[in-house]
Parts: C-alpha cells; structure tokens; sequence
C-alpha cells in the first residue's frame, strides 16, 4: 500500500502527480494527540463531584411496561436515584421527529415499548461499578405483544416515503416508464437486498451532564453542538442561553451522533436531580438500540435498453425499514434517478414500519444502500448488452438530469472512469473476455475483477467562523463546527494560513463547542465546504483592512492585486512589505478579529440564525437550480476459493473528483477508509434481527463483523483534478461520503466475474457461495 511512511512537512505527498486545484499535504494537526489519547472525548472531561449513570433497558421489543420496582436497586448503598418514567414526569418533552431530534419517542415519558433495548431507567450512584449493579436489580414485567421485526414479517405497515421527510419531498419521474419498457428490446428486472449495519464507533455513546446555577454544560460526542444546544433547550424547556454543548474531539461518528438521541435530555435531567454532574457510558451493546443504525433496504430495478447500449427506460423501487413512531426515510432514489441519461424515469420509495428503533443517518445514508442496487444492475445490463461495464456507462453518461434537465456543475464521471481502469489494468478482464467468467482462475481461487460508480451529492450548510489576528503573527480560529475525524480541523486552520499568509502551525484552531460562533452539521459532507467558506469570508475581512493600513499614507497606494500577505508580511508591491505588526500599530490595535457568516446561495434569509435554532440549512444535490455531485470509480479484484467459498479483495483502485482538494493527504485517508467501509458493506457487515421477538442478536464488536487490517490488502486512491466554482466559494464538493458509494457492487460485479453467480443481497459471505 503506497503512503506507509508520510512526508516531511512541505514535501509532496507520494501518488500525488497531479497538484491542479489541490492544497498542501498538511498532516492533521491534531493527529498526535488523537493517537497519543491525548485528544479529550467528552467523556474524558474531568469534572469535580462526579456521579455516574448507566442506563436499563427494555428486554422486550414491544408491549408495555406492568410494573417497575426499583426498591432493591435504590437500596444498593451508594445510589443516589433511580430515574424512571415517575420521576421525570413532566420533565421532559420529546422532540418532533426530523425536527433535530432521532426520534419522537422520550422514552423516560413512555409506558408502552416500542423496540427491543428501549431505556426504561437511569440508575445514577456514586461508582459505575454500584450503578451497574443497582441497575441488574431494577425487577420490571411487561405485558408482551407480538413484535414485527422486518420486512418480511406480519404486522409491518407500508407508508410512502415520499413527503415523509424533508430530506425526501417525492419520488423522481420522468416520461413514460411502462411504455418505453414494454418497447425496450433488452430488459432486466431484479431485486436487491442491503442489510441493517450500526456504526459502531470506536468511543462509545457517553453523556456527561453538569448544572451550576441554572446553567447547563453536556459534554457529549456530537456531530451538531449548535443544533444540540436549541434541541435541549426544547426538551428541557430551557432557554437556549442557558446550555453549552461541548465535544471538541470524537471517537468516530458515521452519522450516529448527528440528530439527539434522549438520553442526553435525560442524563441532564438526572443531573439536575442528584444536583451534581452525572456522567452515562453506555455499554457497546446498548449502542445499538438507544443510538440510530443503518435501515435493510430491499430494491427492484426495471431497466430497459436499446441493442446500442442505450438506456430507455429505468424504475428504481424501494422499501426501507423504520420505526412504528417515526417516518425515517432516505430516498437514494433522488440520487439515483438522475445518475444516467436513462429516457423514461419512474421511482418509488416505501418505508415498512416495524417494531424497531428508529434508524438514522450512516455515511452516505442513501446513495450506499440504492447505488448498490443500481450499479448492480448496471453490471447485468452491461452483460445483456455484451458491452465492457465501463463502456455502458460511457454511452449512458450525461451532463443533465434526466428527470429535470437541470445540468451538473461539473461531472468528471468517465474521467475517473479512465484514470482508474488504467492505473487497476482493467484491460486484463477486456483481454479474458470480458462476459467470461471463471476465466481468470489461479490454482483453487477464481479471480473476478469488477467495477461501479461511486457518486455523492455536493452540499453545503450556513456557517459562522471569527478570526482573530494577532500582532505577533498568529491567528485564533473558531466555529461550533465539527471534527469528526475527516481532517476539517486542519484544512481549517490550512485556509485560514494561506488566506493570511502564515504558516499552519501559527494558527489555533477551536471547534465543537456551542459557545463558539455556530457551524453546520458534521453531516451530509458539507463541513469542509462550510467552514472553508465561512473562514475565507472572515480572512478576507481581515485582509482588506490590512490592505487599507496599507495603503493609507504610505506613497502610492498598492493594487489590491499586488497586494499579498506572505511569511508573516504585507507585500505591497515588489519593492515594499511591512510586518503585519506595524499595519496592526497603524490601525492603533493589537489584534484585528472579523466575525463572518456565510449562507449557501439561495438560502433563506437569515440562514445562519436558524442554524442557531437547530435547522442545518443543508442545500446543494439535486435541489437547486443546478446538479451538484461529486463522482468517482472504483475497480475491485476479488479472490474466491473455489472449494471453501472465501472472499479476499487483494485489490481496490479508486478514481475520485470533488472540485477542490483542500488537503490531498486528509482527502486520500477520507477515500481510503470510505472504500475500506465499503468493503465492510460487500462482506461483513450486518445487524442480525431475531425474527421472533425483533431483538439485536450480534450486539459486540464480536459477532458484529468489521473488516479489519487482513481483510483490507491494497487500496490505491487517485485524486482526479477538478475545478467547480460554481458549488461555493472554496470550490470543495465534499468526500466523506463519497468512498464507501458503490464499492459493494463493484465486489458484487467481480465476484460474479470470479464465478458466476449473481448475489443481489449484501453481505455475500462464503455460505451464499455454498
Ligand atoms: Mo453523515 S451519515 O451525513 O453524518
């Protein structure tokens, strides 16, 4: 794998050929600290007087609570309360239901069970060890009924996703779908299957909860400290003023710790009760029931094409599982729809309502499940045809939407297409034959090669950043925003360098913290687009006013165009500079400090303050004027035993363009473990519901299935140049979510080069090639 040993600073990152449009390497500037556990997580924060919380949950996924006795579990020397529906009472409201919140359902407000591991109690003491114990004897019986616990179960109810949320106002369509199918000469209609998968960070899911004088601090790992703060405000009927969120590092997210859950509300409450701070760590296994998870998804495609290749008709249908309370819907279909020049368009999407928690966000909610699907189906029609895979897509590429006719910004599909199938040799499987399966045999392994498209919608969210520059040539930078592992810390603090001309190490960077100017949502891979936008509109304000001091008094004036900020100087023009110390001094200060919001075009007005409401205000995709995605393609060689039915992916090249690279290194290690995740998707990963009583089976790390290092041989990323300047003004599409889109169907493509057999349904582990 290239990238073992990184550069020095300021040296060129290897496998970087191409620099077009992309920043410096800079390694993350708080990369130390992460691996040196230096890096505090929420749970860390040392706090005096600290009680500990552990939460009980439901052993049943539907029914109702008959009768709850605490008595033992209260007298366990060294509890201080045991927290349950009677105390909180009135307490606590819950939220409505995509209105920042992860579901509608305060559990601590609720008799009735909704799903399996629902919290009944909070058991708060002095040691986790007593609270644990004290929680073992709180003695509960429940009145069952029978649950439902996935599509194929009795009970469900089907509601249409379209309209249930925001995120997904109505299925994309286009012309006359039934007609143009029934006329197309080559069809193909098939059903695909993904699995349930929970994120399953590394730092569990803590809250830590702290009153003093009526002034709420959470200290909790969070993707939204400036939306988390108006939610508890709703939820605990407070005001906002009154709460400060903090997570200023975490250990893994994926999606998890976007929307609140409510346990954060109620630790608080628990807090406020024991009048001391109370700290929750829930155990690994109760992460997957109070904590969101990736819904199954089943998916019939109906795909019609002309003998040249091209694509008449195409119907993309969905079925996503979610909770009886909560409508959660994803609705990869907006993607999908508009991913190829199909003609006729028609899309459904269904959510099937189970005895289950409500799922949530997980890297790339809905382009992973449906691309999936599409791209599989992409590889079948490719066969029928007897065209290259590659090829297909190259007929059927477009730069318009389909469905709208509005045009992509930029859309450098088939380049990534060229660059990755040269630098993988995908001329080995058009020399094989390319339809050949089994050809490429070596001793008892079938070698399979394989490949799809890896697509991610461009978006962006209001943001508020100050800037303070300091005589000595530092810089404080500061924003709510989040840096969940992505790097946006660092190409942050890169920005802010470059627009000042300082270097990296001069600037200070604070985030994650309520109290700072409010940023978006580490979600929807809008952070780095966000914050960069943000932080240039503040530099430039700082900027400007240096130019001013400048050029007041001082012979003739610069151009703004000479004018630069370099090594800690202004450079007027090529024969005068002047330390920014002395600007500082002309201006009679010590310090210039710009406060800037920047709003997405074509945002509301007033963007950033309903940011501060709890509202993302996330644009860009398919819902403005324009089509803002970003793309890539990745090519997988498999490796599968001819007698055992075992899975190796020796191989992934991946070949991605997302406008501005801001920092090549983050950029490849985002990709990189994006493809990796991917891999986990194709082969691992799968939540495990017991059909009869709708209850988690593999709730560890354990039975859970990740890739880990064996599994992952060699990953090669290329950074396609690109240069967008339409998406927002740092020129950044985003690339958190857009590594692990399609990777599972590039595995599925060449398992079925290996072998000939068609899985439809992740994960495809040995037994199904049995
Ligand atoms: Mo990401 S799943 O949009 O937090």
């Amino acid at each position: 794998m290239p990238d073992a040993v990184p550069p020095p600073p300021g040296q060129p990152f290897p496998g970087n050929p191409s620099p077009e449009n992309m920043g410096a390497p800079v390694a993350r500037i708080d990369g130390r600290l992460k691996v040196t556990g230096q890096a505090r997580y929420p749970a860390d924060t040392p706090l005096h007087n600290l009680a500990h919380g552990v939460m009980v949950t439901s052993t049943i996924a539907r029914g109702r609570i008959r009768s709850l006795d605490t008595t033992a579990a209260a007298s366990v020397p060294g509890v201080l309360l045991v927290l349950t529906r009677d105390q909180a009472q009135g307490q606590l409201t819950a939220p409505k239901f995509g209105t920042g919140g992860s579901t509608s359902i305060q559990p601590l407000n609720e008799e009735r069970i909704w799903h399996d591991g629902q919290t009944v109690a909070i058991v708060v003491a002095e040691t986790p060890e007593v609270a644990r114990e004290a929680a073992d004897l709180v003695a509960i019986t429940y009145d069952h009924d029978t649950p439902s616990a996935g599509f194929d179960a009795s009970g469900v109810e089907i509601v249409d996703g379209a309209g249930a949320s925001p995120m997904y106002p109505e299925d994309p369509k286009a012309g006359d779908f039934d007609t143009a199918f029934k006329a197309a000469p080559v069809v193909l209609d098939a059903t695909y299957n993904t699995a349930a998968q929970h994120h399953n960070p590394m730092e569990l899911f803590s809250t830590t909860a702290e009153w003093n004088d009526g002034q709420l601090t959470v200290y909790e790992p969070s993707q939204f400290v400036a939306g988390w703060r108006a939610q508890l405000a709703k939820q605990l009927d407070m005001d906002a003023a009154n709460i400060r969120v903090v997570s200023e590092y975490i250990g893994g997210a994926f999606g998890s710790k976007g929307p609140m859950t409510p346990r954060t509300a109620a630790v608080a409450l628990a807090a406020k009760l024991v009048k001391r701070p109370v700290r929750c760590v829930c155990a690994r296994a109760q992460g997957y029931t109070t904590a969101t998870f990736r819904a199954e998804t089943r998916q019939r495609i109906r795909m019609g094409a002309g003998r040249d290749g091209k694509i008449r008709a195409f119907s993309h249908e969905g079925w996503e599982l979610t909770s009886r309370p909560d409508d959660y819907v994803v609705g990869g279909t907006e993607t999908t729809a508009r991913l190829y020049a199909y003609g006729a368009v028609h899309t459904k999407v269904q959510l099937v309502k189970a005895d289950r928690n409500t799922p949530g966000y997980m890297r790339s909610p809905p382009e992973t499940p449906y691309v999936f699907g599409l791209e599989c189906a992409m590889d079948e029609m490719a066969e029928k045809l007897g065209l290259d895979p590659v090829e297909f897509r190259r007929v059927n590429d477009t730069q318009a939407d389909p469905v709208s006719g509005k045009r992509y910004t930029s859309r450098s599909l088939m380049r990534c297409y060229d660059e990755a199938a040269a630098a993988f040799g995908w001329q080995r499987r058009l020399d094989a034959g390319v339809w050949k399966t089994g050809a490429m045999r070596e001793g008892d392994w079938l070698v399979g090669l394989g490949c799809a498209t890896a697509v991610y919608p461009t978006q962006v969210a209001p943001c508020a950043a100050r800037v303070r520059l300091t005589a000595d040539g530092k810089a404080l930078l500061q924003t709510s925003a989040h840096e969940i592992g992505t790097g946006v810390r660092t190409v942050a603090a890169q920005t802010a360098a470059q627009a000042l001309g300082l270097s990296v190490e001069d600037v200070t960077v604070e985030m994650g913290d309520s109290a700072l100017p409010a940023g978006p949502v580490a979600g929807g891979s809008v952070s780095t687009a966000s914050v960069c936008s943000a932080v240039l509109k503040a530099c430039g304000a700082i900027r400007d006013k240096l130019y001013r001091a400048a050029t007041v008094n001082s012979g003739p004036p610069a151009t703004p165009e000479s004018f630069t900020l370099r090594d800690g100087m202004a450079v007027l023009d090529s024969g005068r500079s002047a330390p920014l110390s002395a600007l500082l001094q002309k201006l009679g200060t010590t310090q210039l400090e710009e406060y800037a919001e920047f709003a997405p075009e074509g945002s509301a007005p007033g963007a950033v303050e309903q940011l501060r409401q709890g509202n993302p205000g996330i644009m860009g995709g398919a819902k403005g004027p324009v089509l803002m995605y970003a793309f890539g393609a990745e090519f997988v060689e498999v490796r599968v035993h001819a007698r055992t039915g075992e899975i190796r992916v020796p191989r992934m090249v991946g070949a991605f363009a997302a406008g501005r690279i801001m920092n090549p290194r983050t950029a490849r290690s985002q990709l990189m473990g994006g493809m990796i995740w991917g891999l986990g998707a194709a082969l691992h990963e799968m939540t495990e519901i017991d059909p009869r009583h709708a209850r988690t089976v593999n709730r560890d790390l354990q039975d859970y299935l990740l890739p880990v290092n064996a599994d992952v041989e060699g990953v090669e990323v290329i950074l396609v140049p690109e240069t967008d300047t339409e998406v927002n003004p740092a020129g950044v599409k985003g690339l958190g979510e857009l590594g692990n889109v399609g990777t599972s169907s590039a595995i599925a493509s060449a398992i079925y080069h290996a072998t000939g057999r068609r899985l439809r349904d992740i994960p495809m582990r040995l037994d199904t090639l049995l």
